[in-house]
């Protein structure tokens, strides 16, 4: 069966292979051809190792098949539609108590999705999470709620008309769900101020 391009961002492409997806970090020729090859290579790793973390706690997120640790993860194919497509025509309230909650799950794990937009999750069964290629560890407080406060962004600006309701249903779920959540949402707090204050900077 052929390769299909089912996506190119900026760091990748994704193909469709054998019903599973292959995800290709290209070189970028303006990268010291060295630097290029680390990234990637790091970047490819690190994706994987979330993924096999995200596994081993049954995480809904597509399952590593294989990783050749310098640029290519073949990975799990999610049959759904990306969450971005069809949440204003869903019952969105619920959907995203249901991102609350896992997004609390990934930080009660002490990981960080580093790119939680409704662009990076999928709905089969269940709400899938995709796009790791950002995420790392950490336990910090500040780290979890600088990733809620990228998903309040994106629900805000991509999903404008139902945004505010969305992530205040996040939000509700994520504070039941989430380990020291009041220390995260205090902190988020002070990230909304300093993302203001940079608005306002640069206006
Ligand atoms: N496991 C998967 N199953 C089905 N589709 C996927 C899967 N992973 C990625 N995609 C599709 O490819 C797109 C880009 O993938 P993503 O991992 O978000 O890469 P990036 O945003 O870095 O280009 C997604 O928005 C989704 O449409
Ligand atoms: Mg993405």
């Amino acid at each position: 069966m052929p390769k299909r391009l089912i996506a190119q961002g900026a760091e990748a492409r994704l193909f469709l292979e054998h019903n599973l997806i292959v995800k290709n970090r290209f070189s970028k020729s303006y990268r010291i051809k060295e630097i290029d090859e680390k990234l990637r290579g790091f970047r490819t790793r690190r994706e994987a190792k979330i993924l096999q973390k995200l596994e081993a706690i049954n995480f809904p997120a597509p399952r590593l098949i294989k990783n050749d640790e310098k640029e290519n993860l073949i990975i799990e194919k999610i049959n759904g539609k990306l969450v971005k497509d069809i949440l204003e025509h869903s019952d969105y309230k619920k959907l995203c108590s249901e991102i609350g909650k896992k997004t609390a799950i990934l930080h009660n794990n002490s990981i960080i999705h580093g790119d939680l937009t409704t662009s990076n999750m999928m709905l089969s069964k269940e709400i899938y999470f995709i796009d790791f290629g950002l995420s790392f560890f950490s336990e910090k407080a500040e780290d979890k709620a600088v990733d809620l406060h990228l998903l309040e962004e994106g629900l805000k600006s991509k999903h404008y008309r139902i945004g505010e309701v969305c992530f205040k249903s996040a939000l509700d779920s994520y504070g039941r769900e989430a380990k020291n959540s009041d220390a995260t949402l205090k902190r988020l707090e002070v990230v909304e101020k300093r993302g203001r204050y940079r608005a306002k900077k640069g206006s």
